[in-house]
């Protein structure tokens, strides 16, 4: 299996259950996504967006696939018994993956960032789709973030998690180059949304509440970073202490801007 930047842990498996919980208004409020038929999610980790598909969409049914056995074993584990005859996970990696019968749409999400082979993936899910499917794309666009006051061991800390995403052969400036890739993978109807949220002391608990998220996030690559010299100990402590404490000046704002694309299988 291919390094990954957040690690096949306890702590991150309960990191993306929170982070699906807390994203799941600025995520799910722009998708159209069918309320019934069959719906692949791929990528799907332990099924932190799993669960919050099948509580919002009651009719509609999964095929849920990630290549960690042990992610799939801990989504079978928390789901809840009430929802496990619409879903059926599988553990596969998605450049194999071809689901048992053509699927009606496919969710994506914080996913593709960590491929090394994005369009490929793409290519391989148009064959699970039926022709005029729709398929459902969250991602990260990292350059758009913007923390105000500056603080510059932040910034280097960011600049490093980047980085070793790349070197990891991620792509955390994936946002912008969906359109292409769908285009190339053969889907149409290209239907680009981006998401911008921006907070400042206008509303400050939600202010402190993303900078505690953000910091959660950085964390889950902190001792990776330490262990392969990207940072050290104390640009990591600074960093935290400037996000957490980031809410209590009065000038302070946090913007970030993912990517949401919705296109259609080819006919
Ligand atoms: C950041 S997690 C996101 C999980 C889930 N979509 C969520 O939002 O909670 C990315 C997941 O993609 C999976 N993944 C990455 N590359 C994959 C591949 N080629 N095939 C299958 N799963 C893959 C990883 O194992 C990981 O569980």
């Amino acid at each position: 299996m291919s390094e990954y930047l957040h690690g096949y842990t306890k702590q991150e498996y309960e990191r993306l259950i929170h982070q699906a919980e807390f994203l799941k208004d600025l995520v799910y409020s722009k998708l159209d996504i069918p309320s019934e038929g069959l719906l692949l999610e791929l990528g799907c980790g332990v099924g932190a967006q799993t669960r919050i598909l099948l509580q919002k969409y009651p009719r509609l049914r999964i095929i849920a696939v990630d290549r960690s056995e042990e992610a799939i074993a801990t989504a079978k584990l928390g789901m809840k018994e009430e929802y496990l005859p619409r879903v059926q996970f599988v553990c596969s990696d998605l450049s194999d993956f071809i689901s048992p019968q053509p699927a009606d749409a496919a969710f994506y999400c914080w996913m593709l960032e960590h491929a090394n082979n994005p369009v490929a993936l793409l290519k391989q899910a148009s064959k699970s789709l039926k022709p005029g499917a729709k398929v459902f794309l969250t991602e990260v666009q990292n350059n758009t973030l913007q923390v105000y006051p500056h603080n510059e061991n932040l910034e280097r800390y960011w600049a490093a998690y980047n980085r070793m995403q790349l070197d990891y052969k991620g792509d955390p400036f994936i946002g912008i180059k969906l359109p292409g890739y769908l285009q190339e993978a053969g889907f149409r109807e290209l239907n680009i949304k981006p998401c911008m949220f921006i907070y400042n002391q206008h509303d400050k608990s939600a202010l402190k509440a993303i900078c505690e998220y953000w910091w959660r996030l950085l964390n889950s690559a902190a001792e990776e970073l330490i262990f392969k010299g990207y940072i050290d100990a104390e640009t990591r402590d600074l960093s935290r202490e400037h996000l957490l404490n980031l809410h209590l000046h009065e000038k302070a704002v946090f913007s970030f801007t993912f990517v949401q694309i919705i296109a259609e299988n080819k006919f």
